[in-house]
């Protein structure tokens, strides 16, 4: 007998991909929502992972799009970019005009908004793993993207150990093991496909990873976890994507282990779902299915498929009616309920679809063989 409590994956499988292309700019650009006023921009963090899900989901068109438009968005910064290098190299501080932004328009200009927590590196390194596995995928052509991945390698290794803002756009004084991990996530795969000997700057992304793993050893490590940021002892759940996919650490060692120990202990929820961090207010503070991906994708990787189905089923069990995901599950036990109303004054409710959402669910619905 079929369960009539089973989610539909088939259903939200089509969907997830639907939202992904029928939202793309004809540039090539995702938006982070379409529905959600401040997200109707494109972040490089978002979109490598939409473009990962599309280029896995039979829409390899879809995420060569992305990477074009991601390369234009380097190229045409080159002058900002080098500008930022050669300062850093003299020992000078860059200029704040210098850095690059964490989201641009649809068509690839700088937002112009003042306000926004706009100073972040880690999308410019999921942007190297993500073409690199584009590319290796469907055996694509690295030329087009040479100058761009040039661009960002120095970009990177310029900037990695400047306090940022975090994958969630708070704490902005601090050095996060989620913001490090991806930049060394990103190098390390520009290394390992040759991509960054091709452009004469191996050598930079090696000492860089060396770099970031010195640091890690030194300060980025608590009770043998990685720690939220260079000197925290609280755990987030974006560090799950230093474990997978950017292989930072060995996946069966003791750094993962504890890692994922220390998520399961504080953050994550027994039936599924996780939460960002523990004392997260924004929109209530609830569980976010991107994280549910990330913690999936890690079981999935690492021989716990039960529990890699269970988050599958719990994000398809967060769609509306109309098959659509949401940044922040709905009716789940918020942190802070009561600095829920505060962000649904100033925004609106939850955004909805979240196209990164949608993404992380093929992602991991493709690493378990789960089809429409
Ligand atoms: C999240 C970011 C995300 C952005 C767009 C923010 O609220 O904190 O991680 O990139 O929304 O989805």
């Amino acid at each position: 007998m079929p369960d009539p409590h089973a989610p539909d994956h088939s259903a939200l499988l089509r969907r997830s991909i639907e939202v992904i292309t029928g939202n793309q700019h004809p540039s090539g650009a995702y938006p982070a929502c379409p529905e959600y006023e401040v997200y109707r921009y494109s972040w490089l963090r978002d979109g490598s992972f939409v473009a990962e899900a599309a280029s896995r989901a039979g829409a390899a068109g879809s995420a060569d799009a992305f990477h074009r438009w991601s390369a234009k968005v380097l190229t045409d910064r080159s002058a900002r970019i080098e500008k930022l290098v050669a300062a850093v190299r003299r020992g000078e501080q860059p200029a704040e005009g210098d850095r690059l932004p964490t989201r641009y328009t649809l068509e690839g200009e700088d937002t112009g908004e003042v306000g926004w927590w706009d100073f972040q590196l880690d999308g410019y390194g999921t942007w190297l793993w993500a073409l690199t596995e584009h590319l290796a995928r469907h055996q694509g052509d690295h030329a087009p993207y040479r100058e761009a991945v040039r661009l960002t390698i120095g970009y990177l290794a310029a900037s990695w150990a400047t306090p940022c803002y975090d994958w969630w756009e708070e704490y902005a004084d601090q050095v996060h093991g989620a913001t490090l991990g991806a930049i060394r996530g990103g190098l390390h795969a520009v290394r390992a496909s040759g991509m960054a000997a091709s452009v004469g700057l191996d050598d930079v992304c090696a000492d860089t990873v060396d770099a970031i793993d010195a640091m890690i050893e030194e300060r980025g490590l608590f009770d043998g976890h990685l720690a939220k940021w260079l000197g925290s002892k609280q755990v987030d759940g974006s560090l799950l994507a230093c474990l997978t996919p950017f292989g930072n650490v060995p996946l069966d060692g003791p750094v993962a282990r504890a890692t994922v120990h220390a998520v399961e202990l504080d953050i994550a929820q027994p039936g599924g779902g996780v939460y960002r961090y523990l004392g997260d207010t924004f929109y209530g503070g609830g569980q976010w299915p991107v994280l549910a991906g990330f913690l999936g994708w890690h079981y999935a990787r690492t021989g716990r498929r039960d529990d890699a189905l269970r988050e599958l089923d719990w994000i398809a069990a967060q769609a509306t009616a109309e098959h659509l995901l949401p940044e922040q599950a709905p009716g789940v036990r918020l942190q802070a309920p009561r600095r829920l109303p505060e962000w649904e004054e100033r925004w609106g409710p939850n955004a909805t679809p979240l196209l990164w959402s949608h993404a992380m669910y093929l992602i991991l619905a493709d690493e378990l063989g789960v089809t429409p």
